[in-house]
């Protein structure tokens, strides 16, 4: 086992443990597979967790190219900084520690790539606030969108994921009618949707 797969397996096994919600390897795999396909040379994350994903997405990084990561559980960030720190890669990553809804808003230049997987009430929001960051051909990637399969079905979800449930349908039905993107939702693990931006940014 290489040194990078040797890590990312005792992240898995710390995130079972600890009970820290990771990406799937089918979610992470796609995840590396569209990233690699542009190599983007800045990359956001909303959701560092312990840096799982984040380590996936150092893999795919252009040379010289930077990820910025936003958490705000502060024990998960010491815990991302020493995986990330072991694997040889923090010199490649920013972590912003707190709320990524007051966050994003604040952040400067342009992302080639965007990965949303923290509050899934906030997708939404999260998106709207980074639109006017987003490089031409940027993409957008959002996990969990079909949150245990109610998003996508017309069932009534349970009063407690009902909120969840709605705001996760109008973020997908931004992404699928809004012209400036091309959306695939991948039916893998929680759900993935992929959604190309075909936008000018702003100036
Ligand atoms: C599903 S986990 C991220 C997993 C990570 N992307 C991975 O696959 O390795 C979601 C993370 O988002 C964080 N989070 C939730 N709401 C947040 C918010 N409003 N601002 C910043 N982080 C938030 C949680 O603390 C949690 O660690």
């Amino acid at each position: 086992m290489d040194k990078l797969s040797n890590i990312l397996s005792v992240m898995e096994d710390y995130a079972v443990k600890h009970g820290i919600p990771i990406l799937s390897k089918e979610n992470g795999k796609l995840l590396q597979e569209v990233a690699s396909a542009i190599q983007p040379a800045s990359v956001l994350e909303i959701g560092t967790a312990i840096g799982y994903s984040t380590l996936l997405l150092t893999a795919t990084i252009a040379s010289g190219g930077k990820i910025t990561t936003i958490e705000q559980n502060t024990e998960r960030i010491e815990i991302a900084r020493q995986f990330l720190s072991q694997a040889g890669v923090l010199n490649q990553v920013e972590i912003i520690a707190g709320d990524a809804g007051q966050i994003v808003s604040r952040l400067a230049g342009y992302f080639d790539l965007v990965f949303i997987d923290a509050a899934k009430g906030q997708y939404l929001d999260y998106l709207h606030k980074v639109m006017d960051k987003l490089s031409p051909g940027a993409v957008v990637i959002a996990d969990n969108v079909l949150f245990r399969g109610w998003v996508s079905d017309d069932k009534v979800p349970p009063k407690r994921f009902r909120t969840i449930v709605k705001r996760l349908r109008a973020y997908l039905d931004f992404v699928d009618s809004d012209p400036r993107f091309k959306t695939t939702i991948w039916h893998i693990g929680d759900g993935m949707a992929v959604s190309y931006y075909q936008g000018e940014t702003k100036t």
